[in-house]
């Protein structure tokens, strides 16, 4: 990495205020918390465990206004082509916004989307949307892949205790015929409604798994004819949804200026609207649009998706961190590191800048993470003993959804003393004063207190809000998608393309057809000549 991106202002803060350590600088200050803290509504952010003190904080922010975030912010609500590798506008926002603030005139296409998601989620959940032999719908099967897969996954798992309705859902994403063939074995053909989400209907993954689905219907004792009352298309491509058979009635468009990873608030989201039905969706879209209008308008210093995309450049490009971990004290989150995987490393995982020149920075972190507390007894052990710097960001409610006895505030107390290990962590010295206590003896003392110290000075922030609803989980989302686009403002590259994915989708395509007939094919490197020769040696006869 050059240094003409860093500030020597910022390399000086980090070395002096790595070597004064996090927990001096909450000894220094008894309103940290309150320094350190900020709001969205109900949702509290704790960055006060960041190496953080005013002189820094400030000088960091200067990044945001030496960017002019503000101005870019105010292009992307405002439909300019800031996606200018694709010459599109960015408006996934424009999809939870009121009417008369949906620029470009997009609104009425927008609202008649979102009516006829609603009046199908109130058929559903009425009990009156039928399948072609008059059963009712009880099961909804996803078909997509990526943007059109992770996040309405994600959301109609962590929005199980809002479903308006009984029916179970179901997604196929993975070309794997594992995966459609456990699926469709939990499927009822009378009873199943199939949703095949494709932003191009192009994607290999999707449509071979629509083709399956529609195999099966047929194989099934299913009708042709019978087909529009189970199967229901959301893409920009209505032409190739209609050459598959889907009739006009069932396609629910959505459009290029929403990003395939940001369009769960588009029609692309219709099983999660089907699932918590027309309030909950439209709760859901406001949370987004709450997160939207405070990103507009908060100063930099309270503002929640700046600080965040500041402290992940701070901690990438002046710490070398790498990695970036989410850990979701909040069962209902479970899917949720995998879905921002997408969102964040899809988008920030660029090395040009907006105007084409290489990046001399580091850019996009490598996110991931999992659910706590599971995952204190799976890789927490290398966040506090291990050699890798690893930010983390905690999620946690004050409430469950599911109260049972103490055990949320066991939740809860588990989360902040993850924080505050990797904070302050255990010296050498404390320990040996321990073992000395307990019996110990010397040697043995000094020897186990090797092993067993921590370094602490981990930073982490904590995202608290009462309880996982509709409305939090679209402030969430908005959140991350708005630290992602700061970033992405941050380091000047193109956040909403995602050249990198076309090259293997290509040469899926040369590869297999090498494998189809290998006597017309072209001889392709001896490693994967070697790998297909396996494959073909290994088909049943
Ligand atoms: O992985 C590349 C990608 O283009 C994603 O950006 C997108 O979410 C996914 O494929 C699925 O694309 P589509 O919705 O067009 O099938």
């Amino acid at each position: 990495m050059t240094t003409d991106f860093l500030s020597s202002e910022l390399i000086a803060h980090k070395e002096r205020l790595q070597t004064l350590g996090l927990s001096s600088l909450f000894e220094a200050d008894a309103e940290r918390f309150s320094a350190y803290s900020a709001r969205c509504g109900d949702l509290l952010l704790d960055f006060s465990k960041n190496f953080l003190d005013d002189s820094s904080f400030s000088a960091l922010l200067s990044l945001a206004h030496k960017a002019d975030l503000k101005k870019q912010i105010n292009a992307m609500f405002d439909g300019e082509l800031i996606n200018n590798t694709e010459e599109r506008q960015v408006l996934h926002t424009a999809l939870r916004a009121p009417m008369d603030a949906v620029p470009s005139g997009y609104g009425e296409q927008i609202n008649q989307t979102k009516q006829k998601m609603f009046a199908l989620a109130d058929q559903l959940s009425d009990g009156k949307l039928m399948g072609s032999t008059g059963k009712p719908i009880n099961t909804v099967v996803n078909i997509g892949v990526g943007g059109s897969d992770l996040g309405p996954n994600m959301a109609v798992d962590a929005l199980s205790h809002f479903h308006t309705t009984d029916t179970q859902f179901l997604f196929v994403s993975n070309i794997d015929p594992v995966q459609i063939s456990r699926v469709l074995k939990q499927c009822d053909r009378e009873s199943t409604l199939f949703i095949i989400c494709s932003k191009t209907f192009t994607t290999l993954e999707t449509l071979a798994n629509a083709n399956a689905a529609r195999a099966w219907f047929l194989e099934q004792g299913g009708e042709e004819s019978e087909i529009k009352q189970h199967f229901l298309a959301v893409s920009t491509n209505l032409e190739a949804a209609a050459a598959f058979g889907i009739p006009e009635e069932n396609l629910f468009p959505m459009w290029d200026w929403v990003g395939g990873r940001y369009s769960l608030w588009s029609a692309i989201g219709l099983s999660i609207c089907l699932a918590v039905g027309r309030k909950g969706f439209q709760e859901f879209l406001d949370g987004g649009r709450d997160m939207d209008i405070h990103f507009q308008s908060t100063p930099y210093e309270k503002n929640l998706p700046v600080i965040l995309g500041l402290l992940g450049l701070w901690y990438s490009d002046y710490f070398q961190s790498q990695t970036q971990a989410l850990i979701c004290y909040d069962q209902n989150l479970a899917q949720f590191a995998d879905y921002l995987q997408q969102l964040d490393m899809e988008s920030n995982g660029k090395t040009v800048t907006k105007n084409g020149n290489d990046t001399t920075y580091a850019t996009g972190a490598i996110l991931w993470g999992g659910v706590g507390t599971n995952t204190q007894h799976s890789f927490h052990q290398l966040i506090h003993q291990g050699s890798h710097f690893i930010p983390v960001d905690f999620l946690v409610a004050a409430q469950s959804n599911s109260p049972i006895a103490n055990q949320q505030r066991d939740l809860f107390s588990n989360c902040l003393a993850q924080s505050q290990a990797m904070m302050n962590g255990r010296s050498e010295a404390e320990l040996i004063n321990e073992m000395r206590a307990q019996g110990k003896s010397e040697s043995e003392a000094q020897f186990l207190a090797k092993h067993r110290k921590i370094a602490g000075n981990k930073p982490s922030n904590t995202i608290v809000y009462k309880q996982l609803t509709p409305f939090v989980l679209g402030q969430l989302i908005a959140l991350y998608e708005h630290k992602i686009y700061t970033q992405s403002v941050l380091w000047d590259i193109n956040a909403f393309d995602q050249w990198g994915v076309e090259l293997g989708k290509q040469l899926s395509k040369t590869i297999s057809s090498v494998m189809e007939s290998p006597e017309k094919a072209s001889k392709q490197d001896a490693s994967t000549q070697g790998l297909i020769n396996y494959y073909l040696n290994n088909q049943p006869l």
